[in-house]
């Protein structure tokens, strides 16, 4: 079943809840939300404060995509704000398992992130314990950039390794989704499909969340 994660990085912060609503409204099922250090990437968001609100104006599950350097300082107060789902970027994680432990204690959904140059095999060894794999089709930081095409790639990999090791996560996209790539994201394989620019972008989140559900159910032939 696909699912689309609207991604807060296009929204208008000052209606945040308003904007929620109306992408949930156009279907989106979880709320991606996208955390920035200006160190791991070079631009800043959000932290647990707004994580904190949102959880007050959303009963959606709270996607928390973390681009920071020493995350493990970090998670328990995403926790208290009330994340569903935290992911933590292999290129930013120095012991991963324990990053991946510390979410799954805190009674949240751990999930690894890789960059487009961070190959699936760097990963093999810590699937058991991830509810989801989130692949970048874009270098992080920055929404509204170009899909790279070589994703697609990855997204059968990570397909094809889920089925052969007999595991069950999810195959989650970031980055350049839209109404010209979301066919063939889903057709690879993957099943949360993150939007934020073909979501927010053009002012008119729940129209362009429906549209593009739409397609991707299409595409999935659901
Ligand atoms: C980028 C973020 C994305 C971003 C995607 O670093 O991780 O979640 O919102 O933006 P679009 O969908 O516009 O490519
Ligand atoms: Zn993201």
């Amino acid at each position: 079943m696909v699912e689309l994660l609207p991604s807060i990085l296009s929204a208008d912060f000052a209606h945040l809840a308003d904007q929620v609503a109306a992408a949930e409204r156009g279907g989106g099922t979880v709320i991606h939300v996208d955390v920035m250090d200006g160190h791991f990437v070079p631009n800043i968001t959000l932290g647990p404060p707004v994580v904190k609100s949102l959880r007050k104006a959303t009963a959606l599950p709270l996607d928390c995509h973390l681009m920071i350097e020493n995350a493990d300082q970090f998670i328990p107060a995403f926790a208290d704000a009330g994340a569903d789902w935290v992911s933590v970027h292999f290129e930013a994680s120095r012991h991963l398992h324990r990053s991946l432990e510390l979410i799954a204690q805190l009674g949240m959904k751990p999930a690894v992130v890789l960059n487009p140059a961070t190959g699936v095999e760097a990963i093999r060894e810590i699937l058991p314990m991830v509810h989801h794999v989130l692949v970048m089709s874009v270098n992080p930081g920055f929404g509204g950039q170009k899909f790279i095409e070589f994703s697609l790639d990855k997204i059968r990999q990570l397909a094809k390794m889920r089925q052969e090791l007999g595991l069950a996560f999810r195959i989650e996209v970031d980055g350049g989704v839209a109404h010209d790539t979301v066919a063939r994201i889903v057709q690879a394989g993957a099943d949360l499909l993150v939007a934020g620019n073909a979501v927010f972008g053009a002012g008119q989140p729940e129209r362009d969340a429906r549209t593009l559900l739409a397609a991707a159910r299409e595409a999935a032939n659901e």
